[in-house]
């Protein structure tokens, strides 16, 4: 089977290419390996480390920490119809290459919100870990939550706290600027975002571990959040995501004082905004990721995924590097919200149209990065190759 890239309605891909995803793993791994250890040994959970920031943390704390790792994510693995998610493969992909440099890598697929999987987790950290975690990083990006308490879904809903506003976006499919809204949230609206993408979760998380004893003396927890700057504002700060991440942070500072007895500590971590699954879908953002790969690129200051993290783990997690805001969150978006980066990006977004925007922005890296999520367009792969669907549907998840 020889499989092209087809993009479907909302920027997903429906099939991602296996031996493409390998290579992005493998260059990640090399990337961190590159750099050294930046800590001891540890042992890590990661909620969503199949893909984007969740994925990049677990390769930065197995290479840079030498750390085992046992990762719960919601993927697909292969089907009559599908080849499985982009996430399902760089699961299998970090399972190989970690195992084969003797860590201990688990993989949990299922509802991170539901009590089956805690409890299922729970159980692994006894088995595998010898009963105790050093750090769990909570990099969730998902449209609805089941509520394990009430059984009520909730969904989460991109809308504006400030009236309707405009949101054109980026058409990946069709290589086109398209016009988009933001409509206005309702309370409820913003109640049911903050369900799913807010703190309560993570609470529940660090709770079961507790109530279980497995959060070894020093413990600490982070989830990611984006902050941004006038650019995005009105679509994220201003939206329903950003009220959702203040109840996040507000979460970081109770976490943060009920771990103080075992001289632990939980926080929220700003990143950069990069390219991921979750990213590609918020409107205006693939805009405005065009237009800050150009500026960032130009400056000398751009970094991928894994350097973003690798970053933040070795001077800000485990450094003492730390830059942290007047309300507490760490900031390895520091370079992107640069006052002067800011201020060229706004000089971009303020021209751009369908015209020009292939000219005056980084649209040929963004679109690079997306393909590459989806492991296409990567560098010592050979496309006309036909895949070995029966091979790669044998490889299973803790093998
Ligand atoms: P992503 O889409 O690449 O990864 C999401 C992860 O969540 C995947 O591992 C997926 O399997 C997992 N997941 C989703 N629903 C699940 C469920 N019910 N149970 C178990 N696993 C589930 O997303 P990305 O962008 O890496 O987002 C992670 C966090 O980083 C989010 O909180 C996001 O707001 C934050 N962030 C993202 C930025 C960006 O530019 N992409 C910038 C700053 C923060």
């Amino acid at each position: 089977m020889i499989i092209k890239p087809q993009i479907m309605r909302g920027g997903l891909v429906k099939n991602p290419h296996p031996i493409g995803l390998k290579n992005v793993v493998s260059k990640y791994i090399d990337y961190t390996k590159s750099k050294g250890q930046f800590t001891g040994k540890k042992r890590a959970l990661i909620i969503g480390g199949s893909s984007g920031y969740g994925l990049a943390s677990r390769i930065a704390l197995a290479y840079g920490a030498n750390a085992d790792t046992i990762n719960v994510s919601f993927e697909n693995g292969v089907t009559d119809k599908r080849l499985g998610s982009a996430g399902w493969w760089n699961n299998i992909w970090f399972e190989h290459f970690a195992k084969q440099d003797g860590l201990i890598a688990t993989d949990i697929i299922g509802d991170a919100f539901s009590d089956e999987i805690k409890q299922q987790t729970i159980e692994a950290i006894k088995r595998e870990f010898g009963g105790k975690i050093d750090v769990l990083i909570y990099s969730l990006a998902s449209p609805k939550r089941k509520d394990p308490k009430t059984g009520i879904v909730h969904s989460s809903v991109l809308k504006s706290t400030t009236g309707e506003v405009a949101a054109p976006t980026l058409d990946l499919a069709k290589e086109r600027i398209v016009d988009g809204k933001m409509l206005e949230a309702t309370k409820d609206d913003i109640d049911e975002t903050i369900k799913v993408m807010g703190g309560e979760d993570w609470q529940l998380w660090v709770e079961a571990l507790q109530e279980a004893d497995l959060l070894a003396e020093g413990f600490k927890s982070t989830a990611y959040s984006y902050d941004g700057a006038k650019a995005t504002d009105l679509i994220y700060k201003k939206g329903t995501i950003g009220a959702a991440k203040r109840h996040l942070e507000k979460t970081a500072h109770e976490l943060n004082d009920a771990l103080k007895n075992i001289q632990g500590e939980a926080f929220v971590t700003v990143a950069k905004a990069l390219v991921t699954k979750a990213s590609a879908f918020i409107p205006l953002f693939p805009l405005y990721g065009c237009a800050l790969f150009k500026v960032m690129k130009e400056e000398g200051t751009h970094e991928n995924t894994i350097e973003q993290i690798e970053r933040f783990m070795r001077d800000m997690m485990y450094g003492d590097k730390r830059i942290v805001d007047e309300v507490g969150r760490v900031r390895p978006d520091n370079l992107e919200m640069n006052p002067a980066t800011q201020q060229k990006v706004d000089a971009i977004m303020e021209i751009m149209d369908n015209d020009n925007f292939k000219g005056i922005s980084d649209f040929a890296g963004f679109y690079q990065d997306f393909l590459e999520i989806n492991g296409f367009n990567v560098e010592g792969v050979d496309y006309d190759k036909s895949i070995d669907v029966e091979y790669l549907s044998s490889l299973a998840l803790n093998a």
